[in-house]
């Protein structure tokens, strides 16, 4: 006879059981791991409010690469934080700086690990903003050539993928067009296409020294409220080129993963961001949570909800189920 009810818990008796009926699982191979490149000579320097993260210039970089290597993760997304900021971002696009370095480095000790470059101009202007400023105001149509200049640097240096995080309008397409007249045609952009202005990247401008010296993100990042706004940011990134699409920040905006997934076919990055990081290290430390276990279970609610890939600082420490 059958019961007169669902018996749910058939499936959830054992570990063995249970991994059998396990829908969406979250290994080494779907994780990107974000990293910060200083100056100067056999440094590494952590990053307070980041527990873990430590600021490494190029010369440390090697046995990181190795760490993130042996825990199996595929790739790594680049962040300069330069000592030299002006008003027009130099640095940003300046050959062989920082960045560039660290690209070459990468790719000359571990050529099969992705190198991904973060293309924003916020940690080289003097102000801090992520596009040039005119009149008080960040002007979108004269960032886009900087922007897509320290695009085609990275390139030139060998990263794999360019990752432009600015939220101009129009940089895909600019960049697009001046790495296809450059010989890099083959060089993907993934686009932060739904970047957010959201407080959760407090630690990150700790950590990047990018925090605009007066005012704020929110004339160019997105309000946090939109999601079909947002559906219409990636449409125009990919419109203008982008080959992967980005959705940031990832925990508070899980939704925004799902319908992007529903509606678009080319890979969705998340972005698991520094804010996130640092909330789940800080209860961890005072032993109110399980870090393990919730990294876990963070990382999973990002991919079920249509996330493909993942960029953490988690990466390097995380070992799967
Ligand atoms: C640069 C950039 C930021 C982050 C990634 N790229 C900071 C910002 O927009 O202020 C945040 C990443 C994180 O918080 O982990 N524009």
């Amino acid at each position: 006879m059958t019961e007169p009810f669902f018996r749910g818990r058939r499936l959830r008796m054992t570990d063995s059981i249970r991994a059998l009926a396990r829908e969406t699982v979250v290994e080494p191979r779907d994780l990107i791991q974000g990293m910060f490149v200083i100056e100067g000579k056999g440094k590494r320097i952590p990053v307070d409010a980041m527990p873990g993260v430590d600021r490494l210039c190029v010369d440390q970089l090697r046995s990181e690469v190795d760490l993130i290597r042996e825990a199996g993760v595929p790739a790594v997304l680049l962040f300069g934080v330069p000592e030299e900021k002006d008003v027009k971002a130099t640095g940003a696009w300046k050959e062989n700086n920082l960045v560039q370095r660290a690209v070459t480095e990468i790719k000359k000790h571990d050529p099969d690990m992705v190198v991904i470059t973060d293309v924003c101009l916020c940690a080289y202007t003097d102000h801090g903003h992520c596009g040039h400023v005119k009149e008080g105001v960040i002007d979108n149509d004269s960032s886009l050539e900087t922007i897509a200049k320290m695009a085609l640097s990275h390139a030139r240096a060998g990263a794999d993928i360019v990752a432009p995080s600015d939220m101009m309008d129009g940089r895909v397409g600019a960049i697009r067009e001046m790495l296809d007249k450059n010989g890099f045609e083959y060089t993907p952009i993934l686009s932060y296409a739904a970047k957010y202005a959201s407080a959760f990247y407090g630690p990150f401008r700790e950590a990047a020294k990018s925090a605009p010296k007066q005012g704020n993100r929110k004339s160019y990042q997105m309000d946090s409220a939109n999601v079909r706004q947002a559906m219409r940011e990636i449409a125009a990134d990919i419109e203008e080129g982008a080959d992967l699409v980005m959705v940031k920040p990832a925990l508070a905006y899980l939704d925004v993963i799902h319908e992007a997934r529903r509606r678009f076919d080319v890979p969705i990055v998340a972005y698991n961001v520094s804010g996130e990081y640092s909330m789940v290290k800080a209860a961890a430390e005072r032993g109110w949570i399980d870090e393990k276990v919730i990294v876990t279970e963070i990382l999973t609610a990002i991919k079920r909800a249509g996330a493909d890939r993942i960029i953490t600082y988690f990466g390097k420490t995380f070992r799967g189920k």
